[in-house]
C-alpha cells in the first residue's frame, strides 16, 4: 500500500495553497492556446521550456492531447474555440485515396499554411488511429453541451462522419467487429507490442460509433433519408457486436480466469466457442492471481490468436466506464481492482499508464530496445499525471448515474481520488507540470519528460473542476443524449 512511501502523509494532505496552484495552472494553460487563421484553435502539446530549446513536435496541436483541452473549454462555455478546432480538423480530414477519412495526429500553422501530420512526419512513421476516433466523440459532446445542432447537422459534419465510418464499416478478412491497427496507433505511440486490436482503440471505436449514431440521428430528425437509415442500422449493429465481443473476450475476473485455465484447447468446428482463440492455459500470467483478488475485474489489453495480452491499460479501462461499455457492476469491479492495486497504479504520482512493464528480455524483443520505453519508464509502466482525471471522471460519473450503488466502495473510491488530487496538487508545481514520471513509484520526473505539458495542466484543472467546483458537470462526458440516470 502507498503508506510505505516516506512522504506519504505530507503529500496527500489538503493544502492551503490550492487557490494559488489552481490560478497558476490556469495561467500556464492560457499560454498553451494558439491560433489558426487568426482564431484560437486549441493547445500545443507542451510549452517551450524557458531554459531549453528543441521541442520536436511538442509545439504542434495534437488531436489526442486536445481532448481534455476541449472538454475543459466546454465546461467554461468557450464554445467558439471548440467549434473552430472541430472545423480545422474537418478541413484536414484526408482526401487522398489510401487514407481517405483519416484525421491527422497533429497540425501546426507555419507561415500562414496549415501543415498536418498523418504519420509521414512522425518519428518512425507511425500513424495514429485514435485521433480519428476521438473526433466524432468531441463533436457530439460539443453539440450536446452547446446545443449547436446546426453544426451537428451541417453537411460538412455529416460528410466527415460518413467518410470516417467508411474506414470501419466495410468487409474484411477477419469478420469480427474490431478495428485492426498497427503498433503505436494511439497514446502509446512507440513500439510496445500493442498492434492488432488494442483495448484503447477498440473502446474508442465504441465511443466513436455511438457518437456517430447520435450525430446521424440528429440529421435524421431534420431530414429522413433512406441511405442514412441504412447507415444508422449498420452502425448500431456494429456497436452492439463490438461491445459483446469485448465483454466476452477482454473482460476478466478471478472467476473467468479459472474457467479459462481449464478450457479445452485445439478445438475445431462447432466446439471452438469454448476457446475461439486457442489460448493455452500456460499463457495466463501468475501475477493475475493477486492482481484480481476475489472481487476485481478489468478489460485485458489485447486479444490475438494464442496470445492474449493481459497487461492492464489505464486509459482504455477508464474510457470503457465513461462510454458505458462496461455495465455498472463491472465498473465497480474495476474500481475494486484499482483500490486493491493502488500501490502499483497510483504510487507517488497517479496514474500508471500500464501494468506490469515489459521486463528486460521482453523490452528488448517487443519494443525493439527502445531506451525511452525502458521498464518502468514512459509508455512502459511510467506514471502519467494526465491520466488521473479520466479515472476521476469515471468514478464521479458512476456516482451521478447510480447514486445508491455500493456506497461503501464508492466512498473509498472518493477518498482515493481526493488523496490523488492532493498528491498532484502538492507535487506538480514543483515538478513543473511534467509529462510523465518514472516507475516503479513514480517519484522521479521522467528521464526524457517535457515540462509544462498541456494535458498534465488541463487534466489537473478538470479534476479540480469536477471534484471541488461542480461534480454534476461530469455528465458532460455522458455520451447518452437523454439525462439524467439510465440503467445500463
Ligand atoms: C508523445 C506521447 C503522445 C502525445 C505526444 C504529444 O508522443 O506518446 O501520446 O500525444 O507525445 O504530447
Amino acid at each position: 500500500m502507498a503508506h510505505q512511501f516516506s512522504q506519504e502523509l505530507r503529500r496527500v494532505r489538503p493544502s492551503s495553497r490550492e487557490d494559488a496552484v489552481v490560478g497558476l495552472a490556469q495561467e500556464h494553460f492560457e499560454r498553451t492556446l494558439v491560433a489558426v487563421g487568426g482564431a484560437t484553435v486549441g493547445s500545443v502539446a507542451a510549452l517551450v521550456h524557458p531554459r531549453r530549446c528543441g521541442t520536436a513536435n511538442y509545439g504542434e496541436v495534437f488531436l489526442r492531447d486536445n481532448v481534455p483541452v476541449m472538454l475543459y473549454l466546454l465546461l467554461q462555455g468557450r464554445f467558439t474555440i471548440v467549434r473552430h478546432f472541430l472545423e480545422v480538423c474537418l478541413e484536414l480530414q484526408s482526401n487522398t485515396y489510401q487514407t481517405r477519412g483519416v484525421f491527422p495526429t497533429s497540425f501546426v500553422e507555419e507561415q500562414g499554411n496549415l501543415v498536418a501530420d498523418y504519420g509521414q512526419r512522425s518519428i518512425g512513421r507511425i500513424s495514429s488511429v485514435d485521433a480519428s476516433l476521438w473526433w466524432p466523440v468531441l463533436c457530439w459532446l460539443y453539440v450536446k453541451r452547446s446545443r449547436d445542432e446546426n453544426f451537428g447537422t451541417s453537411q460538412a459534419v455529416q460528410r466527415g462522419v460518413q467518410l470516417l465510418l467508411d474506414l470501419v464499416l466495410h468487409p474484411s478478412f477477419e469478420g469480427t467487429p474490431v478495428l485492426f491497427v498497427p503498433d503505436c496507433a494511439f497514446m502509446i505511440d512507440r513500439p510496445m507490442d500493442v498492434w492488432g486490436a488494442p483495448l484503447e482503440i477498440e473502446v474508442l471505436l465504441y465511443g466513436c460509433l455511438s457518437s456517430c449514431c447520435h450525430l446521424m440521428e440528429l440529421a435524421q430528425h431534420q431530414n429522413v433519408s433512406r441511405l442514412l437509415e441504412q447507415r444508422l442500422k449498420l452502425t448500431h449493429q456494429w456497436q452492439h457486436d463490438l461491445r459483446s465481443y469485448l465483454l466476452k473476450h477482454y473482460w476478466v475476473t478471478s472467476k473467468t480466469v479459472q474457467v479459462l485455465r481449464r478450457r479445452p484447447t485445439e478445438q475445431y468446428g462447432e466446439h471452438q466457442h469454448e476457446n475461439e482463440f486457442n489460448v493455452q492455459p500456460q499463457v495466463i500470467p501468475p501475477w493475475l492471481q493477486d492482481w484480481l483478488e476475489n472481487s476485481g475485474g478489468y478489460l485485458i489489453g489485447n486479444m490475438r490468436t494464442g496470445r492474449p495480452d493481459f497487461r492492464f491499460f489505464s486509459l482504455g479501462n477508464c474510457l470503457a466506464c465513461l462510454f458505458g461499455l462496461l455495465t455498472a457492476p463491472q465498473q465497480r469491479a474495476l474500481f475494486r481492482l484499482v483500490l486493491h492495486n493502488r500501490e502499483h497504479l497510483m504510487a507517488q504520482m497517479p496514474m500508471r499508464i500500464c501494468h506490469p512493464p515489459l521486463d528486460q528480455e521482453e523490452w528488448r524483443s517487443r519494443t525493439g530496445s527502445d531506451p525511452k520505453n525502458w521498464p518502468g519508464s514512459y509508455h512502459n509502466g511510467g506514471h502519467w499525471p494526465s491520466l488521473l482525471w479520466y479515472l476521476g471522471a469515471a468514478i464521479l460519473l458512476h456516482q451521478q448515474l447510480h447514486p445508491e450503488a455500493d456506497v461503501l466502495l464508492m466512498g473509498q473510491m472518493r477518498s482515493l481520488l481526493d488523496e490523488c488530487y492532493w498528491s498532484q496538487l502538492n507535487q506538480l508545481p514543483a515538478q513543473q507540470w511534467a509529462e510523465y514520471f518514472d516507475g516503479p513509484t513514480g517519484t522521479w520526473v521522467g528521464q526524457q519528460s517535457r515540462t509544462f505539458q498541456t494535458w498534465t495542466l488541463v487534466g489537473f484543472l478538470l479534476l479540480n473542476h469536477l471534484l471541488r467546483r461542480n461534480p454534476a458537470d461530469v455528465t458532460l462526458l455522458d455520451l447518452e443524449p437523454g439525462l439524467p440516470a439510465r440503467s445500463r
